[in-house]
C-alpha cells in the first residue's frame, strides 16, 4: 500500500495533521511518501494507492500550491485510487471539500468525513490523525 501525503501549511497546523497521519499509516506497515504539495512529483502520483491532501484553508479556498496542484492533474485519471483530505482552519475550512471534490470528479474514492481541526491540533486531535493513517492502511 503506497500512501502519498502532499501538504501545504503556513503557520504548522496543518503540517502536525499531516505528520501524525503519515506516522499511524507507515506504523501500520504502508509505504509512505510525505512532502510539500510543491514538492510532489508525476511519478509520486502515480505510484499511490492512496492520496492524501493537507491543506489549510485561506480565503474561502486552498492555497495556491493546491490551486496548482489541481491544475496540473485537470486531466489526470484518479479512478484507480482512494482520496482523503484533512486540514486545520479558523472559520468554515472550505479547502479540505474543495480538495475532495477535485478527487471525486477526477474518479477517485473519496473517504468521507475529512478530518477538520480548528486552529493548532491538540494532542487528541493528532492522534486522530494518525489513527486515521492507520485505518486508511488497513482499510
Ligand atoms: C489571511 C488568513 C486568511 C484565512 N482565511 C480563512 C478562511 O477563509 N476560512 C477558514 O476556515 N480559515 C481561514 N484562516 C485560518 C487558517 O486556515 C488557520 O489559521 C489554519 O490553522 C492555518 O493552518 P496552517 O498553519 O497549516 O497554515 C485564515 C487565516 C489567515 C491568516
Amino acid at each position: 500500500m503506497n500512501i502519498v501525503i502532499g501538504y501545504e501549511s503556513y503557520h504548522g497546523n496543518t503540517r502536525m495533521m499531516a505528520y501524525a497521519l503519515e506516522r499511524g499509516a507507515r506504523e501500520a506497515g504502508a509505504n509512505t511518501t510525505i512532502k510539500n504539495i510543491r514538492q510532489i512529483k508525476p511519478f509520486d502520483v502515480k505510484r499511490a494507492d492512496t492520496i492524501v491532501i493537507a491543506t489549510p484553508t485561506y480565503h474561502q479556498k486552498p492555497p495556491s500550491s493546491m490551486r496548482y496542484f489541481m491544475k496540473y492533474y485537470d486531466n489526470f485519471d484518479f479512478s484507480n485510487k482512494t482520496a482523503f483530505a484533512l486540514g486545520s482552519y479558523e472559520e468554515l475550512g472550505e479547502a479540505t471539500e474543495q480538495m475532495m471534490n477535485f478527487f471525486r470528479s477526477k474518479g477517485a474514492t473519496v473517504l468521507e468525513p475529512p478530518i477538520k481541526v480548528k486552529g493548532k491540533p491538540s494532542k487528541a486531535d493528532l492522534e486522530s490523525c494518525q489513527k486515521k493513517g492507520a485505518e486508511i492502511t488497513t482499510h
